[in-house]
């Protein structure tokens, strides 16, 4: 008796399952199919066979490891060819395999399935680079790291997922370049560097599964000598007071310097005017129009312009009277 109810009710439960029944499988099957997956978030893509009429839709199910029965992901079942599946919300356990099946259809036709590969989130998934700031610290460069913060399934964040850092580091003056790997940290310090040169900084990382590196782009800075806020405002304060000293000394030394040569300023001077002039004329360059006060008053006190001739017959160019006036300050009488 139950038996008989059981078919009926199996009879019931097919009636109403039209797909199974009355449509005929002849739609080509979808080809393609891929996952990928950036830091956490899967996402399937395929291509209609060839011949798909345009009018065709897709569906996606999925099944896991643990479980072996297919499942319809929500969001993913009247899709148009060329659109996308987000699997981030189904693949929710990160150690588990996955798989995803494909299947075409119109109100009176499908496809066969078309499966994916398995996938196993933690492994598969790609993740990015995290975030660079690059700053010197004399000869070596320091490299801070961010992940963006992002909570997965399971109570864990991406960060948790990095375990490896690879730094491309590569001096800008030539391309020499090298690489290194460290564990994750936030912040890293890049050793035996030549200080006041710059460098470029690329990163890379993976998960607990190496994978393909992707790098980031070039962060570049150089190793200055270290100089933190403080010892800088120390150098500065010093240096200040040194000029100011310098200063001072200078002051000091002209007064006492200037006090002396007041005393001498009338030989000092006219000496020094004189040879000015006899430059000057030896050059064939203009006068200074300096020396007419100073010449004028020489010509009184030594009365007369003839006493040069004879003290001074070299120089027969000059025929400038009051160079020969100025030079004749100079004989001693
Ligand atoms: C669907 O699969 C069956 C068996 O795997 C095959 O015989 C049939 O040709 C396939 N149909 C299409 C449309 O590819
Ligand atoms: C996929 O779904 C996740 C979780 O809902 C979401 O954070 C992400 O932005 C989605 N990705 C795309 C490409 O829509």
């Amino acid at each position: 008796m139950m038996g008989l109810w059981l078919l009926l009710l199996l009879h019931l439960h097919l009636g109403n399952a039209p797909r199974t029944e009355d449509v005929c499988v002849s739609l080509p099957a979808p080809s393609s199919i891929s996952i990928s997956s950036f830091n956490m978030e899967h996402t399937l893509s395929f291509l209609p066979g060839p011949g798909t009429p345009p009018e065709t839709h897709f569906t996606v199910q999925i099944i896991h490891h643990r479980k072996n029965s297919w499942r319809p992901v929500t969001g993913c079942l009247e899709l148009r060819a060329g659109q996308t599946c987000n699997l981030t919300r189904v693949f929710k356990d990160l150690y588990d395999h996955y798989r995803a099946r494909v299947q075409a259809y119109t109100p009176t036709q499908t496809s066969n399935w078309t499966l994916s590969a398995w996938f196993l989130p933690l492994s598969d998934t790609v993740l990015g680079p995290p975030d660079v700031t690059v700053s010197g610290c004399g000869n070596c460069l320091t490299v801070q790291l961010r992940v963006p913060t992002k909570e997965l399934p399971q109570n864990l964040q991406l960060k948790d997922l990095y375990k490896r850092i690879i730094f491309r580091v590569q001096r800008t003056r030539d391309g020499a370049q090298f690489t290194l790997t460290l564990d994750y940290e936030e912040e890293n310090v890049i050793t035996y560097l030549q200080s006041g040169v710059e460098y470029c900084v690329s990163v890379s990382a993976t998960g607990s599964v190496s994978s393909n590196p992707v790098y980031s782009k070039p962060y570049c800075a150089f190793t200055s000598p270290p100089s933190t806020k403080s010892s800088c405002t120390l150098y500065v304060v010093l240096g200040l007071a040194g000029v100011f000293c310098m200063l001072g000394f200078l002051i000091i030394g002209l007064l006492i310097y200037g006090g002396q040569m007041s005393l001498k300023l009338p030989i000092h001077l006219t000496r020094r005017l004189s040879y000015i002039l006899i430059q000057g004329q030896k050059r064939g360059s203009t006068r200074p129009e300096l020396s007419g006060p100073f010449s004028a008053s020489q010509l009184h006190e030594t009365g007369s312009a003839s006493c040069l001739l004879t003290a001074h017959s070299p120089v027969e160019a000059v025929n400038s009277s009051e160079v020969e006036e100025e030079d004749c300050g100079l004989v001693p009488n």
